[in-house]
């Protein structure tokens, strides 16, 4: 069919110049197994370049529509008021990690928060000598060092490959100024988290 065309063709001409760059066997085989998980998810489609697409006056209800999934699976969205989902929704990005990607390391500045879609995390010491968590669909990292005002506590890297939404630091600040509420739950598992590994 045509969308499976299209995505080989786009496939091929990244591989093309891939190989043109010299860029290692492995590193391509990893952009080659991304498109693969592109395809299979999502028929190739980047959600992203689709809303870019989308008349503003319409953005808002096919976001709603597209990321349903996840307003159903975590269950700070779930509990939320509708006021706040239409809030959020277009500020969300869609983000992709291949297995044993570092998506944050410990002691980084922190400008961003992850909900997880899809796919499951480990959250470890520094060191990766110690394992504090693993979490899965429908939870969410990367709040501490925005909600603590302090570096990355801990490195995230990635299990298996995961289906995140990415919320920056400044939308954070401002929906949360609205949204009393929301903040402190989300405070209050910082402060949890935090207890489990001082
Ligand atoms: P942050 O400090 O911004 O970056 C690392 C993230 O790991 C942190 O936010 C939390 O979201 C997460 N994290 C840290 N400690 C724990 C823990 N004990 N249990 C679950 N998640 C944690």
């Amino acid at each position: 069919d045509t969308a499976k065309i299209m995505h080989r063709e786009k496939v091929e001409k990244i591989n093309a110049f891939l190989s043109y760059k010299h860029i290692s066997p492995e590193l391509q085989k990893k952009i080659r197994d991304y498109f693969d998980y592109l395809w299979d998810t999502r028929r190739g489609h980047a959600e992203e370049s689709v809303l870019t697409e989308i008349p503003h006056s319409l953005k808002l209800a096919v976001a709603l529509e597209i990321h349903k999934d996840v307003i159903q699976k975590v269950p700070l969205f779930k509990d939320a008021n509708d006021d706040f989902i239409r809030d959020i929704i277009l500020h969300l990005q869609s983000y992709i990690v291949s297995p044993g990607d570092y998506i944050i390391r410990a002691g980084e500045i922190g400008l961003d928060m992850f909900f997880i879609n899809r796919g499951s995390v480990e959250v470890v010491s520094a060191d990766e000598s110690v394992r504090y968590a693993v979490l899965s669909e429908g939870q969410f990292f990367g709040e501490m060092a925005l909600v603590l005002q302090a570096p990355r506590t801990a490195t995230v890297r990635s299990l298996e490959y995961c289906d995140l939404y990415r919320l920056d630091k400044g939308t954070f600040d401002n929906i949360l100024i609205r949204y009393p509420d929301v903040a402190s739950q989300i405070e209050m598992l910082a402060q949890q988290r935090k207890a489990e590994i001082d």
